[in-house]
């Protein structure tokens, strides 16, 4: 299948560099539509197989109000999980030859005493073997962000430093400190306001944040997980695989874990 992304040379030889880049107009304005509804019937639907991490009033709700593989329990959510568009650019930006889906999360920044999603690195908390592998994420916010409601920032060239310790999201620690002196010193976060229908990518290691949400509606964004070929599951406790019979060091693969974006010789982004 060939697939028609809005990714460029620009965007890749960008993305390569500092780890993570923004790319406008990924969605149309009738796929945000949807996506707005979809992701609305989620929110609200307890199914099954999606996985709820805190309730209000939890420490780690005032971050984010987050909702695991809402594609399980939601078809319509699963259209955009798998969207070939997305995948197809995510496999652009990595080279990769193909592209799996790990997970999706709904990403709530509620309004209402909210915190800002600490500085970090998503690598840690993922029971990968391939830390450097290039694992990734596309964010997709519903509305437009900006620093009054939660848009993210990010450290160029970050994700050369290799995994960190993970960031406890509810007392957090400072990510600078466990940088090694004059590794980041000509670096400055960039923060990346968006407009609904545009997106970022970043790359697993790469430190990002996410300002609190000042406004009184929440900020609504869907993140999609990726994995290149070649990732192994580690043992690693995870609410993705845990459960599931993993043996350490099998490849991430099966029904759960489908690849979503497949390069063919000699040609760019197929499947
Ligand atoms: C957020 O949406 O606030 C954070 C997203 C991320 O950590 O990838
Ligand atoms: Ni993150």
């Amino acid at each position: 299948m060939k697939v028609q992304t809005p990714i460029t040379k620009e965007h890749v030889d960008f993305y390569r560099e500092n780890g993570f880049v923004k790319v406008d107009d990924m969605l149309t304005p009738e796929e945000l539509a949807d996506l707005r509804q979809y992701l609305e019937e989620a929110m609200q639907h307890d199914g099954e197989h999606t996985i709820r991490t805190d309730t209000k009033g939890g420490a780690y709700y005032r971050v984010l109000n987050q909702k695991v593989n809402t594609w399980r329990d939601h078809g319509g959510m699963a259209l955009f999980t798998f969207h070939p568009r997305f995948a197809h650019a995510a496999l652009e930006l990595t080279g990769a030859k193909e592209i799996r889906v790990f997970h999706d999360h709904a990403l709530w920044k509620m309004p209402e005493d909210s915190k800002p999603t600490p500085w970090h690195q998503d690598t840690p908390y993922w029971p990968i073997n391939e830390a450097e592998r290039g694992m990734m994420s596309i964010w997709i916010p519903l509305e437009d962000v900006n620093e009054e409601n939660g848009c993210m920032a990010f450290v160029p060239k970050s994700h050369k430093l290799g995994k960190l310790p993970g960031i406890n999201f509810r007392d957090p620690q400072n990510i600078f400190d466990y940088v090694e002196k004059g590794k980041l010193d000509d670096q400055r976060p960039v923060v990346v306001p968006l407009k609904a229908g545009s997106v970022t990518f970043h790359n697993g290691l790469t430190f990002h944040y996410a300002y609190a949400n000042k406004t009184d509606r929440p900020r609504r964004v869907l993140a999609i997980i990726y994995m290149p070929d070649g990732i192994t599951y580690s043992g690693k406790k995870h609410p993705v695989t845990d459960g599931l019979g993993l043996e350490p060091n099998q490849p991430l693969a099966g029904p759960l874990f489908p690849v979503v974006a497949r390069r063919i010789e000699n040609s760019a982004a197929q499947m």
